[in-house]
């Protein structure tokens, strides 16, 4: 096998040696089984497939300069995925069981954890989908949940480097009462009209509206949103985006660096009065933002005026970095060593 270029990696899919899976049958959870194959056998009339019973979610390993391996947050991710299998009416994984999982698949694939040096990092993806046939709109009484992992670079090809973003009526990506506070396969795929729109036009993702008004900020693509006024890290509180564990340990380490914290609705004019703003979540990190475009009245704005990200945001993602890596301590106990 070719060696991999930990140095080059982008943010997508590659083959490891294992993945891990368990099933839901007869009203409990089997055991835990360890599978060489990349694929799965499905009913064709699986509720998955025809109804979209499907959730998943998304964290990160790595290796710190001690060679240790650590995973962020995993009890966090645990929580939500239950609260997105809730939202379908779909099995929801033990907490045990999910956390269980991780550190067995991650300790299975440890040669595929990207080394210090290289800044990059082994994604975790959690899957979890309704297997029952289902002709009638129903729940499925059956689910697999299955564990992958793969080693990977930064989200947004630029890196920290600052990138543009637009703002689009044209499309919503979830609605307001809808399924965007939980992590769902139907939520992306609603977004990826507006998301190749965004694409073609050369920005790096679309800064989403409130679905209900469009007067607000939502979230960026895959990622919440922040921006910084007057020394204050301000985010978008709202019930239809989803709550980002990222976003959630920034708001942390802002606090403790001595920044008041906003949770709050961000009318679209606020944006005028932001000195830095940023896409946040685990694939994303902390992604810097210079302009945001409105591409229905034309109006542009600025954020930064050169293309080097901004000093509360640059603090923000070394900070984070640092606690993922194993680098600063702690004090938190956000991460999980795996031995
Ligand atoms: N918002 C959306 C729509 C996402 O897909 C993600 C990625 O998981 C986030 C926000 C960030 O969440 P987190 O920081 O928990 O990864
Ligand atoms: C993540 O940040 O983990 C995500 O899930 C984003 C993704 C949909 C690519």
């Amino acid at each position: 096998m070719p060696a991999i270029d930990w140095a080059n990696l982008r943010f997508g899919y590659s083959d490891t040696d294992y993945n891990v899976r368990c099933r839901f049958e007869n009203g409990k959870w089997g055991e835990i089984e360890v599978s060489t194959s990349p694929t799965i056998e499905l009913h064709m009339a699986a509720s998955s497939l025809h109804y979209g019973q499907e959730v998943f979610e998304g964290l990160k390993a790595f290796r710190g300069r001690d060679g240790k391996i650590r995973v962020f947050r995993l009890e966090e991710n645990a929580r939500r995925i239950i609260e997105s299998a809730k939202g379908l009416i779909m099995e929801p994984i033990p907490e045990e069981l999910f956390i269980e999982m991780i550190k067995k698949v991650v300790k299975l694939n440890e040669r595929f954890v990207p080394p210090y040096e290289s800044g990059a990092s082994l994604y975790i993806r959690p899957l979890e989908i309704g297997t029952s046939a289902r002709i009638g709109v129903s729940p499925a009484s059956e689910y697999l949940f299955i564990v992958m992992v793969m080693p990977v670079g930064p989200y947004f090809k630029e890196g920290v480097k600052p990138t543009k973003v637009c703002i689009s009526r044209e499309y919503d990506r979830v609605a307001p009462k809808g399924t965007g506070r939980w992590k769902v396969g139907g939520n992306y795929a609603a977004s990826l009209q507006s998301g190749e729109m965004a694409h073609r036009l050369g920005y790096s993702s679309m800064l989403y509206l409130d679905p209900k008004e469009k007067k607000y900020l939502d979230e960026c693509g895959p990622a919440n949103f922040f921006g910084i006024k007057e020394g204050k890290y301000v985010t978008p509180a709202s019930e239809s985006i989803l709550p980002s564990i990222t976003n959630k340990s920034l708001m942390q380490l802002a606090k403790d660096m001595g920044m008041e914290v906003e949770q709050r609705h961000i009318p679209i004019e606020e944006l005028s009065e932001f000195t830095e703003a940023a896409a946040c979540g685990t694939a994303a990190v902390t992604s810097p933002i210079s302009e945001i475009d409105d591409l229905d009245t034309g109006k542009k704005y600025v954020i930064l005026n050169s293309n080097e990200p901004g000093p509360v945001v640059m603090s923000l993602y070394n900070k984070l970095r640092a606690i993922q890596y194993g680098d600063e301590p702690d004090s938190y106990g956000w991460v999980t060593v795996i031995d």
